[in-house]
């Protein structure tokens, strides 16, 4: 299997301190850290964009991941590179050419996602998850932070574990210490948790809690 690590995302931190916000979670532990970018148009939300993306890699100690939940994502691809993201995810949903769009992501020198609503069956990446670094299987869907974990998620996160070997799975939404065991058991390594730690009194005490209810 290969390491597990957990990646807080900063959707439901103090976007006001998200500085500090972010230095804290790594000290706490973070392996990685998760910024959610919706555009309105393909999730239900407007979050943030290149120049914020800019500004907290300055004050993030540990890689970047940037989800893009936005139509047209090859038209921004280029400035989320720029502005220091070490892994772009663009949604299989969002795409009719996933091939290109990995290649050039990978030119613009970052590593390279592909996600899953929880709508669109496992097939769906068949022909870009050679290509790819990691898959992210959402198990709710996007647009908010605070949802509940969709189990149904668990058959899929299964089937596409089945298909990477022992690439990167990870999964975002819903995730607590009770929903890690299962999202873990099913075959994920990277755990997103937005709300789970950021709402709780101590970082270090719900990221310890879900590495232990992981492992
Ligand atoms: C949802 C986002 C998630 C969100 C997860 O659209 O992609 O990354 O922040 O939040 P929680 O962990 O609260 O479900
Ligand atoms: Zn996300």
């Amino acid at each position: 299997m290969p390491t597990l690590k957990i990646v807080p995302s900063i959707l439901a931190s103090d976007f006001s301190r998200l500085g500090e916000e972010i230095r804290d979670v790594v000290e706490a532990g973070a392996d990685m850290i998760h910024v959610d970018v919706m555009d309105g148009h393909f999730a239900p939300n407007l979050t943030l964009g290149p120049p914020v993306v800019a500004s907290i890699r300055q004050h993030c100690a540990v890689p970047l991941e940037v989800h893009l939940m936005i139509t047209n994502p090859e038209e921004y691809i280029e400035a989320f590179a720029k502005a220091g993201a070490d892994t772009l995810l663009f949604h299989i949903e969002a795409t009719n050419e996933p091939l290109p769009l990995v290649s050039r992501i990978k030119e613009l020198g970052c590593k390279v996602g592909v996600v899953l609503n929880p709508d669109t069956p496992h097939e769906a990446i068949k022909t870009c998850i050679d290509a790819v670094d990691m898959v992210l299987v959402m198990t709710v869907n996007p647009g908010f932070g605070g949802q509940a974990f969709i189990p149904e998620m668990l058959d899929k996160i299964g089937h596409v574990r089945a298909m990477l070997g022992e690439g990167d799975l990870e999964v975002d939404g819903g995730i607590d210490e009770r929903t890690v065991g299962q999202a873990v058991d099913a075959g994920a390594n990277l755990i997103v948790a937005g709300s789970y730690i950021y709402n709780s009194e101590s970082y270090r005490e719900a990221i310890d809690t879900l590495r232990s209810a992981a492992e």
